[in-house]
């Protein structure tokens, strides 16, 4: 049998990947974050200073980018090593989710981080938490969650998350910027945010971390 996978898709400031961490280690599962395979191409395109409208710049940079994750000794945040350099910081910025969202609209680039994602794919099985993780990269996967939150709470939760690691954003500015980054990513022609059709939708306004878990832990133990 094929090892199985859990898609949990969403849009920025869902939870996704507060809750896809917290549930591949209660699973004891190997994790996916695509978001900073994204990132991480945005990030060295911009350190190369290249144009990142240039599609055929970045999509060798796609693939030629070396992106490692590497566990944090003390059991912290999972460190990102994009080509040799801890970018850990710099990608969870919202210019880099921004560069990332803009280079993520184009097919090649896309293209370019199939095989790397399949990769992750490994048993006892894998958490993949992405926008189209059930649609595109794992559509036989055997467990899919989306989840969503109201505009508003998004944008409170990714202040809080923001402020708490020391950068200066304000609440008005961050919901413009995530509502524009959620209708590229919705809108776009190649794999769009939507959910799997066979995705169990869930709305987090309002419900704590424990109960988006407990819920989502017992789309895989019934
Ligand atoms: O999830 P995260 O906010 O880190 O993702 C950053 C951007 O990368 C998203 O706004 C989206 O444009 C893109 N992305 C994507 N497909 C994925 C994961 C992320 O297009 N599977």
């Amino acid at each position: 049998p094929s090892v199985p996978v859990l898609t949990i898709d969403g849009p920025s400031g869902s939870g996704k990947g507060t809750i896809s961490a917290l549930v591949a280690e209660r699973l004891g599962w190997r994790l996916l974050d695509s978001g900073a395979l994204y990132r991480a191409v945005g990030y060295a395109a911009g350190m190369a200073g290249l144009d990142l409208s240039d599609v055929e710049a970045m999509t060798r940079c796609a693939h030629s980018t070396k992106i490692q994750f590497r566990a944090a000794p003390d059991g912290g945040e999972t460190r990102v090593i994009v080509n040799g350099h801890d970018a850990t910081d710099e990608l969870r910025t919202e210019t880099a989710g921004a560069a990332a969202s803009a280079i993520a609209s184009m097919p090649t680039v896309r293209e370019a981080l199939v095989a790397l994602q399949l990769g992750f794919r490994k048993a006892p099985g894998l958490v993949a938490d992405g926008r189209d993780m059930g649609t595109v990269i794992f559509p036989d996967a055997a467990f899919k969650v989306f989840l969503t939150a109201s505009a508003a709470e998004r944008a409170k939760r990714r202040y809080k998350q923001l402020k708490e690691k020391g950068l200066s954003v304000t609440l008005g500015g961050l919901q413009r910027e995530i509502e524009a980054r959620d209708n590229r990513d919705a809108s776009r022609a190649v794999a769009p945010l939507k959910p799997a059709e066979d995705a169990l939708l869930v709305d987090t306004t309002g419900m704590s971390i424990d109960q988006v878990v407990a819920k989502v832990l017992a789309v895989v133990q019934p």
